[in-house]
C-alpha cells in the first residue's frame, strides 16, 4: 500500500478483502460480551468481551496503522491515548520533557498527576532549546504545535533522543498521518487526537499511539485494556468511515489555509500571523523539508476580544468553535479556555469551503469588524 498516493491509501485503509456480497467497510459490531465456545473458552475465537475485542475498532486499527506506518491502538479521546502513553511509561523518578506551547490539557496533566506521583517534568518550547537529553526517559513534542503553529526538527531530535536512550514521542494532531509521517522519521511512537482533521467531521472523539516496536503496542494495548479507554464501536466506524475522504478534505483545507494566509498578510491590522506552509513563516524551512503537506490551521491576532467576536459574528462561513480539523471553517480565541496566548490570539481552522468564497466572506468579516475600539 506504500507506493500508492495519498487518496488511494485513504480508501482503501484498513478495508478488508473484497468478499461477494458484503460491504466494502463492515458496519459496527455491538458488542459487550460475545459468544464463547463451551470447551474452548476465550482461546476458541478472536472476540471475547469488549473492552479488549471489537472488530470495527481492529479494522479502524490497522488503517490509521497503514497510514502511520506502524501498529496502532486507538483511545477514547486524544487525551485518553496522550495520558496512556505518558502513565505507561513513566515511573517514579523519571524525567519527561513535554511542550511548554503545545496543547494545553497535556501540562495541566503533568503538573497535577505526572509531578504528584513523582515523576520529572520539563518543559520545552516546540522550537527548542531542547536541554542535554541523557537521564531523560521520554521527550513527547507537538508538531506543528497547537496553537502556535511551530515546529521542530523530528528527524534531527530522534538522532539526539537515541543517542541518550530517550523515547521520542511526536504528536501529529495537526498534520495528520499523511501531512508527516513521524515514524518514518525516527521516532518511536506516535500520538494524536483523530478528533480533528483525521476523521474531519467534527462529530466524534478519538485518538490513537502508533509504533513499530512490537514491545511498546503490548505495553500500550495492556494498558488501554485495564483501563478502558476505549472508542465505542459506532465511533470507530464513523472515523474508518470519515478516512477514506480525508486526502479531499486536506487538500482542500490545506489550499484555503494558504489562500486565508495570503489575504491576512495583506492586512495591517491583523498582527502575528503563523501559517508553516509561508515561505515567510519561521517554521517554513523546516516544516517543508519535513511535512508533506501543510496543515489547514493557521493562527494571527485580532487585538482585543471584542474585535475576535465582531470578526466571527459578521462572518457567514467561519463559526465560532473550538476543535479544528473539520469541513467547517472555525475560529477560536484561544485565551478564553485559558490557553497562555493573547486576548486577540485567534486559531482559524479551515473548512473544505470554496477558497474563493471563504477568503470574501472572511474579507468581509474583518471589513466589518473595524479597528480595535
Ligand atoms: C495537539 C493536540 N493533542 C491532543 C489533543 C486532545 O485530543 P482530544 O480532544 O481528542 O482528547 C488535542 C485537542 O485539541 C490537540 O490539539
Amino acid at each position: 500500500m506504500s507506493e500508492w498516493g495519498d487518496g488511494t491509501r485513504s480508501v482503501h485503509a484498513g478495508l478488508p478483502e473484497p468478499v461477494p456480497g458484503q460491504p466494502f467497510l463492515p458496519g459496527p459490531v455491538f458488542a459487550a460480551p460475545y459468544h464463547l465456545d463451551p470447551w474452548q473458552g476465550p482461546a476458541g475465537a478472536p472476540n471475547g468481551y469488549g473492552r479488549p475485542d471489537n472488530p470495527t475498532r481492529r479494522l479502524l486499527e490497522a488503517a490509521v496503522g497503514e497510514l502511520e506506518g506502524g501498529e496502532c491502538r486507538v483511545f477514547a479521546s486524544g487525551q485518553a491515548a496522550i495520558t496512556g502513553l505518558l502513565l505507561t511509561l513513566l515511573r517514579p523518578g523519571d524525567t519527561v520533557l513535554l511542550p511548554s506551547d503545545g496543547y494545553f490539557p497535556v501540562r495541566a496533566f503533568a503538573t497535577e498527576t505526572l509531578e504528584t506521583i513523582g515523576v520529572r517534568v520539563v518543559f520545552v518550547p516546540t522550537v527548542g532549546p531542547y536541554p542535554d537529553l541523557d537521564g531523560v526517559r521520554l521527550v513527547l513534542v507537538e508538531t506543528p504545535a497547537n496553537p502556535g503553529l511551530d515546529v521542530v526538527d523530528v528527524a534531527a531530535l530522534a538522532a539526539r533522543a537515541r543517542a541518550a536512550g530517550a523515547l521520542l514521542a511526536v504528536d501529529n494532531t495537526t498534520a495528520t498521518p499523511l501531512g508527516q509521517r513521524p515514524l518514518d522519521l525516527g521516532a518511536d511512537l506516535v500520538v494524536a487526537s483523530g478528533t480533528k482533521a483525521l476523521t474531519g467531521h467534527s462529530d466524534l472523539l478519538l485518538g490513537y499511539v502508533a509504533s513499530r516496536s512490537a514491545k511498546l503496542v503490548e505495553a500500550l494495548t495492556g494498558w488501554r485494556n485495564t483501563t478502558g479507554a476505549v472508542p465505542g464501536a459506532f465511533d470507530a466506524w464513523l472515523a474508518h468511515r470519515s478516512l477514506a475522504t480525508m486526502d479531499l478534505r486536506l487538500g482542500r483545507q490545506s489550499a484555503n489555509a494558504e489562500a486565508v494566509a495570503a489575504l491576512l498578510a495583506g492586512r495591517a491590522e491583523v498582527t502575528g500571523l503563523r501559517w508553516p506552509g509561508r515561505p515567510e513563516d519561521p517554521a517554513y524551512a523546516v516544516a517543508s523539508a519535513q511535512m508533506r503537506r501543510m496543515p489547514g490551521v493557521l493562527s494571527f491576532d485580532l487585538g482585543d476580544a471584542d474585535r475576535v467576536a465582531r470578526f466571527v459574528d459578521a462572518a457567514r462561513l467561519v463559526v465560532a468553535a473550538t476543535s479544528f480539523g473539520g469541513l467547517h471553517t472555525t475560529a477560536d480565541r484561544r485565551a478564553q479556555w485559558g490557553d497562555d496566548t493573547a486576548p486577540g490570539f485567534v486559531r482559524l481552522s479551515c473548512g473544505v469551503e470554496d477558497t474563493v468564497d471563504l477568503v470574501a466572506d472572511i474579507a468581509a468579516a474583518l471589513d466589518a469588524a473595524g479597528p480595535v475600539r
